[in-house]
């Protein structure tokens, strides 16, 4: 069958290298894809929101599954275009409709439906601009550290946490009426802290039965030993020594399986991944968010580990069989490190040459934000490479990708040294 993957980070490279490994995949195209993912299928110049040009490209060619990479379309319905046009509505799409896509479109939907449904996550309330007043009263109430995040989506900018009550509402003033975040900050959670460390699972879901995915450890800060600003993510580590059968067994008990029941139970059909950022405080989890994708740089440590064959697991999706389908995970460890632009993620250089990505032998090197200039790669985004390295043991998974990442140069490279070493015994 002919599959279009929607997106062009490294979570579509990761994607597509291992799509393109199934024998159920006959042509694959990425729209609109970087430099790395043609080697995988073809690109596509379309951009993920452009839904008509989607469609023409779907018929014209025949495409028989469509997979989303990131959440925006989801959230702007791209599930619900599909399935409202005579044309498309039998070609399926992984990835949620719009109102499952709302876990992670509106922080304010998806709390409710944790608290609805027992589903352990930090305490809150909601605020606008026409209660601002409450709003000032209840941070006096609460305890500092507090989070404050905008409902919709900030690209990864709409959470903040505030270590005074004078700074946080001074943001919470910020956001509510001077419009910091517009749209998506018209609404504001006002969130307890939550402390421990945290974790990225990942569940497959047909809407009826799931399989839990690999998870990943996400390093977010830009600096070595967890400083500086936060990033989309600078490096992962799949599998996670803390998340053990024991704290596995909790997340499946509270957290997975309420959720899926949950979308049941509330009529919000499901179809695609849910990704559950989650806080382990002393062995306990708490829902710090949902997304309705993919983690990105958690896919490139996560699909590498996926033996079986992804495009069979993802028509389990489509045809709601997928209870009849085998997941096989390998043990082996697999670490990914990010190469990213100078000065990310401030204002970022683009535009640079890269070389030496034939020097890396024993890592895969997944494309993020790199373009084709008549044949010389370059960089064209803030997350450049990814570098994932699949070993037998933590120690030499992180050492190799560490190793191979130094291998690629570009003008004002820069990647974190200690990905992976935290979690050395
Ligand atoms: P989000 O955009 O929701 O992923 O939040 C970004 C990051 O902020 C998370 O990965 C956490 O590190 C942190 N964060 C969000 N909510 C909380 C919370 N309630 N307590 C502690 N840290 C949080
Ligand atoms: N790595 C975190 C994210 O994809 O949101």
């Amino acid at each position: 069958m002919n599959i279009l993957i929607l997106g062009s980070g490294g979570r579509e490279s990761a994607f597509a290298w291992k799509i393109s490994q199934s024998e159920k995949c006959s042509k694959l195209f990425i729209a609109p894809g970087n430099a790395g993912t043609s080697a995988y299928g073809k690109n596509v110049n379309l951009k993920p929101t452009d839904f008509e040009g989607i469609k023409k490209f779907v018929l014209g060619n025949a495409v028989k599954m469509v997979l989303v990479g990131p959440e925006e379309p989801l959230v702007k319905g791209i599930h619900d275009y599909f399935l409202a046009d005579e044309e498309l509505r039998r070609i399926p799409v992984i990835g949620p409709q719009s109102e499952g896509a709302k876990l992670e479109g509106s922080k304010d939907f998806s709390k409710k439906f944790m608290m609805k449904h027992g589903i352990p996550t930090a305490a809150f309330k909601t605020f606008t601009k026409a209660n601002l007043q409450e709003g000032f009263k209840y941070l006096e109430s609460q305890k500092l550290p507090i989070v404050l995040k905008a409902d919709g989506l900030a690209g990864g900018k709409g959470v903040l946490i505030c270590t005074t009550l004078k700074e946080a509402q001074q943001e919470l003033q910020q956001m509510l009426q001077a419009d910091k975040f517009g749209e998506a900050g018209s609404k504001v959670i006002i969130e307890q802290f939550l402390e421990g460390i945290e974790l990225s699972v990942f569940v497959l879901t047909d809407g009826n039965s799931y399989k839990i995915l690999p998870e990943a450890k996400d390093y977010k800060r830009i600096g070595e030993g967890d400083t500086g600003l936060n990033t989309g993510g600078m490096g992962s580590v799949s599998p996670v020594p803390f998340a053990d059968a024991d704290f596995m067994r909790k997340v499946e008990e509270r957290v997975i399986l309420p959720t899926i029941n949950g979308l049941k139970s509330d009529g919000i059909p499901y179809k695609g991944f849910i990704f559950i950022g989650l806080m382990n405080d002393a062995g306990n989890p708490y829902v710090i968010e949902y997304n309705v994708r993919m983690g990105d740089p958690e896919t490139e440590s996560v699909i590498p580990r996926i033996e079986s064959d992804f495009v069979d697991l993802l028509l389990g999706v489509a045809e709601g069989n997928l209870d009849q389908k085998e997941l096989i995970v390998s043990e082996k460890i697999a670490t990914t490190i990010m190469l990213v632009a100078g000065g990310y993620p401030g204002e970022y250089l683009k535009g640079r040459g890269i070389t030496g990505i034939d020097n890396v032998r024993h890592s895969i090197v997944f494309h993020a934000g790199t373009e084709s200039d008549n044949g010389v790669i370059k960089s064209a985004g803030g997350r450049v490479l990814a570098i994932t390295s699949l070993k037998d043991t933590l120690f030499d998974s992180v050492q190799t990708a560490t190793a191979d990442a130094g291998r690629i140069y570009y003008d004002g490279r820069y990647f974190r040294h200690d990905i992976g070493q935290d979690l050395f015994p």
